[in-house]
């Protein structure tokens, strides 16, 4: 099964990702630039999620290159690249063992990012955990009620968290958010850490109008719903994976890690 755009790079295989988005193999010696951006942003809006397998890898430098030719890019105060491996002394849970709970990347930034970016450097197919997991808040939002989506409609969050790590600070969000890039619908929501997550640098969340018990409640039932199984797709990393995802639809989070904490992947943020 291909998409339309998929068939204008008819030197790709590409296989769907159940529940949702699309396997692209490499041909023999195949780069990431051999590779239409204009056809991969297409794929992307509709997929959400776009894993590249069998591309040669590439060093920091040149990734950072081949991000730019997709336009700006977020600037934080590591640069571009974060590199995500765990950290002895790690003083923000993203780098423990722990699991990081959904989130959009952005929310404490000027711009919310419109795609992220990853290479992964080195995994253990093998293993379980550190599984990155991708919700399609779109899907959420069709399977909603006409209760859920009025209750939900209606809620306004403000987050807060200090700046340990290289983002933090206090912001209020409206749930359900009219993307204007996207002309759609879609869920903003940073998941509180439970108890799989180290709790180092946690973000405190307080929804408006609600008491601490209305909060609680109001949690426990939505977020299940961003982890049923069509909705949320969880990848397991294998080393030269590049996966590009659509940031404004989705949430993302990561299963907490396992035997395999050697896991070491790098993310940009393209505007
Ligand atoms: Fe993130």
């Amino acid at each position: 099964m291909e998409t339309n755009s998929l068939n204008t790079l008819p030197q790709i295989k590409a296989k769907p990702i159940l529940p949702f988005g699309t396997i692209i193999q490499a041909n023999e010696n195949g780069q990431l630039t051999d590779l239409s951006i204009k056809d991969l942003t297409e794929i992307i809006h509709q997929e959400k999620v776009v894993l590249l397998k069998g591309f040669r890898p590439m060093e920091s430098n040149n990734m950072l290159n081949y991000a730019k030719r997709w336009g700006d890019l977020l600037e934080w105060n590591f640069g571009h690249i974060l590199n995500l491996e765990i950290k002895e002394n790690a003083n923000n849970y993203l780098f423990t063992k722990g699991n990081v709970p959904f989130h959009w990347d952005g929310a404490f930034a000027n711009s919310v990012p419109s795609f992220l970016f990853f290479q992964c450097l080195k995994a253990n197919i093998n293993t379980h955990g550190g599984e990155s997991t991708f919700c399609d808040t779109q899907k959420v939002l069709e399977k909603a009620s006409p209760q859920e989506l009025k209750l939900w409609k209606s809620i306004t969050i403000t987050y807060s968290t200090e700046k340990n790590a290289h983002y933090g600070g206090k912001i209020t969000q409206n749930l359900v958010h009219f993307d204007e890039h996207l002309g759609k619908d879609v869920i903003r929501f940073a998941e509180p850490l439970n108890e799989e997550s180290v709790q180092l640098n946690p973000i405190q969340i307080e929804i408006s109008g609600f008491s601490t018990n209305e909060q609680n409640n109001f949690l426990k039932s939505f977020i299940p719903k961003l982890y049923e199984s069509d909705v949320c797709y969880q990848h397991r990393w294998e080393t030269g994976d590049y996966l590009l995802i659509d940031n404004l639809s989705l949430l993302h989070g990561r299963n907490p890690l396992k035997d395999n904490i050697d896991r070491y992947l790098q993310r940009i943020h393209i505007l």
